[in-house]
């Protein structure tokens, strides 16, 4: 039996994504235990709100690891509808900062892990034969009481019209519930990508609209979309206007963009922003889920809230869900301590 004390195999950082998606430790036996509840996403029971989203989870194997660790939703990383190359590495470099506004610029890089890190994958994805068989072994082999939600995103082409992408999310979308999803995400948020695909969030009339092609696509299973940052109240309300007749839940915050410098000054990643994730980004998060729970409140929409960002602690799921989130999803800190749900729920059992 795995103990809290035990040091945990995880993802290598300083190796690759395709090294790493072959590379997945076996599910420990440990002792997970209870989180006071009952608990419920979009109205399906489920052990906890704690759950892994869209990033650490690269396949079937990675969604066992973690669930076997006290994750009770876990998040399949983005997929597509062709295979896709990962960016070069570092995918994962780490930086020093304190909280982040979304203003900064030229974040100093770090030799060792200090809570944060700047994300540059690209969204690689399997090919749809690959993840959609993969899907649906996972949903095989995960306990009854985890609930798989599959992360998508539509590859805009050059020439696309909006409903040629709405219409690639929606195959995804429609591919992941017949590979037995519980609940499908659509990812409208990616700093590290420079189309559309990854700022729909910051245009609702056709977040909206992709949005409706997806409902169209997976019937009245729980939807959810990831976004970005969004600092003014009046586009967040206009977001949730868009969104809210076709979705379930929001999950945010996807990350903060920023530049990243090399001690010797050079600009990492060709000088282009990256999302940075981790330990930086709670205050930016917390506040926008409050902010976001208030218009929810006063619009009266039928949406609810994961909360993502920066969370290592029980004490930082407690203010999420103070804030007005119904689940708290955990990346950066999973990462670098794969037992970090393990303590959570040994400190929110007292
Ligand atoms: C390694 C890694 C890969 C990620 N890949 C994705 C992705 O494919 N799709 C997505 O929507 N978000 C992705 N994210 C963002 C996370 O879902 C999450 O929003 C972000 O990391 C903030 O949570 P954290 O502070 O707990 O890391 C990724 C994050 C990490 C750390």
């Amino acid at each position: 039996m795995t103990s809290l004390t035990d040091q945990l195999p995880g993802y290598d950082r300083h190796r690759g994504y395709d090294w790493n998606y072959q590379h997945v430790p076996d599910p420990p036996v440990c002792d997970v235990p209870r989180v006071p509840g009952p608990w419920r996403f979009c109205g399906l029971p489920i052990g906890s709100p704690l759950g892994v989203p869209a990033g650490p989870l690269l396949n079937g194997r990675w969604c066992l690891y973690y669930a076997a660790l006290g994750f009770d939703l876990l998040t399949y990383k983005t997929v597509r509808s062709r295979a896709w190359a990962c960016y070069p590495q570092p995918n994962l470099q780490p930086v020093r900062c304190g909280q982040l506004r979304g203003e900064e610029t030229d974040l100093p890089a770090a030799e060792e892990m200090v809570g944060s890190w700047a994300v540059s994958f690209g969204m690689p994805s399997q090919s749809p034969d690959v993840w959609r068989q993969d899907v649906r072994w996972t949903r095989q082999h995960l306990p009854a009481d985890k609930l798989l939600s599959v992360s998508v995103v539509g590859s805009v082409q050059d020439g696309w019209t909006l409903e040629q992408l709405a219409d690639d999310y929606a195959q995804c979308a429609a591919w992941a519930v017949e590979s037995s999803a519980d609940c499908v995400e659509t990812n409208f948020s990616c700093p590290n990508v420079s189309t559309c695909d990854g700022q729909l969030y910051q245009h609702p009339d056709q977040a909206g609209q992709v949005a409706r092609r997806v409902r169209e696509a997976v019937g009245r299973v729980p939807y959810i979309v990831k976004v970005g940052r969004i600092p003014e109240s009046d586009d967040a309300a206009r977001l949730l206007d868009a969104l809210s007749p076709w979705v379930d839940a929001l999950a945010m915050t996807n990350s903060i963009a920023s530049t990243v410098v090399a001690a010797d000054g050079t600009r990492l990643f060709d000088g282009q922003p990256r999302g940075i994730c981790g330990d930086a980004t709670r205050d930016a998060s917390l506040a926008q889920t409050r902010r976001m729970a208030r218009l929810i409140a006063e619009g009266q929409y039928p949406l609810e809230l994961i909360g993502v960002g920066g969370v290592n602690s029980a004490e930082h799921v407690r203010q999420y869900l103070a804030a007005g989130a119904h689940a708290v999803h955990i990346a950066t800190a999973a990462m670098a301590d794969p037992g970090v749900a393990l303590r959570i729920r040994r400190e929110l059992a007292r």
